[in-house]
């Protein structure tokens, strides 16, 4: 198979290729990624110069990059290119609209035009909105409430557009939080550890008993890869760990797994604008494809912890520079 992986500098798309090139022996991988300040060089470095490997510097919302990264056929296109970050979209909407509707819209046009047998378009539970009790399935209605969720959700929405008019052969999953290696140290559990190792506070939003339900990023590739290969056109599938905690009960492991103390190091600060409280996924349907999770939570954290311990030069140019103005701009009021 030869696939466009978009976005795959980033965490999952990263994670995906690697899972690809270990797994897939014989596939042939194009990756198309802007290098944003998400999406890093050095999540690939290992495998930059393997021969099933090319990397394209190009942007998503540029339908002549997307033309350029496609210059060879495919059989497969799966999306990962996203601004991500609720918090971000909080502060800079606009880039978030570029990216994540009009860079899907561009990807579906060059299925459309070169017949691409498949597109995946990697989604998240944020597009269910809020949900104070129960679990989304594929049929809840989409209720997003942040500049990023409504982002992601416009471009499902797209995608279900493209498989009712022309029958594009479109797949969407739809992620809860990921956790694991080469997450970018914005996120909560990277930025509490990497906050932790360098003795400082870690800023707990509003009471800090929000719910999230978690998945290790290496079981949400494994998810996509599967729905990837054996999904059916026009459908979505929840990925999702089945792991639902607290923002509270995530930070006390983690301050545990770095020695440290809640007493000293939980500063709870002014909450998220407009924050959804819960989220909790329903993934009966992947299930019945035949993929599960494997990782134990407990343990993925405590690995995720000590993969940052022994990846320090790989975090800290990225808490430097550009990262620390906006530390600033995000948290200086708070
Ligand atoms: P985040 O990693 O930003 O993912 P998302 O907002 O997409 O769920 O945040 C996870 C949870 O942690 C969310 O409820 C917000 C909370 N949070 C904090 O309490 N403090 C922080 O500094 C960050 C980044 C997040």
């Amino acid at each position: 198979m030869r696939c466009l992986v978009t976005g795959g500098l980033g965490f999952i798309g990263s994670n995906f290729i690697r899972l690809l090139l270990r797994e897939r022996p014989e596939i042939r991988i194009v990756n198309l990624d802007a290098v944003t300040y998400a999406g890093n060089p050095a999540n690939l470095r290992d495998v930059e110069n393997d021969p099933h490997y090319r990397f394209v510097k190009g942007d998503v919302a540029d339908a002549a990059a997307v033309r350029e990264a496609l210059k060879e056929p495919v059989d497969a296109i799966i999306n990962f290119a996203a601004e991500t970050h609720v918090d971000r979209s909080i502060l800079d909407p606009e880039v978030f609209l570029k990216t994540d509707i009009l860079g899907t819209h561009i990807l579906l046009e060059a299925v459309r035009e070169k017949k691409i047998a498949r597109y995946l378009q990697v989604s998240t539970d944020e597009v269910y909105g809020d949900v104070p009790q129960g679990e989304s399935s594929e049929e809840s209605p989409l209720r997003p409430r942040s500049p990023y969720s409504a982002s992601k959700a416009g471009a499902d929405l797209q995608v279900l557009a493209y498989w009712n008019t022309y029958q594009t052969p479109v797949l969407i999953t739809r992620g809860s939080n990921t956790y694991g290696p080469y997450q970018h140290p914005e996120k909560l559990i990277p930025l509490f550890i990497t906050n932790l190792f360098e003795d400082q506070p870690v800023p707990v939003y509003g009471d800090g008993k929000q719910i999230r339900d978690w998945v290790h990023v290496e079981d949400h590739a494994r998810g996509i890869l599967h729905v990837l290969e054996n999904g059916e056109s026009g459908n979505i599938y929840n990925v999702g760990g089945g792991n639902q905690r607290t923002n509270l009960e995530v930070t006390e492991q983690l301050i545990s797994h770095c020695r440290r103390s809640p007493q000293t190091h939980i500063t709870h600060v002014a909450d998220r604008e407009g924050h959804d409280r819960r989220y909790a996924l329903d993934t009966t349907k992947a299930r019945a494809l035949g993929w599960e999770p494997r990782v134990d939570f407990e343990s993925g954290l405590h690995s995720t912890v000590e993969w940052y311990r022994a990846n320090e030069k790989w975090w800290r140019p990225l808490r430097s520079g550009a990262f620390t103005d906006y530390y600033r701009r995000q948290y200086a009021h708070r």
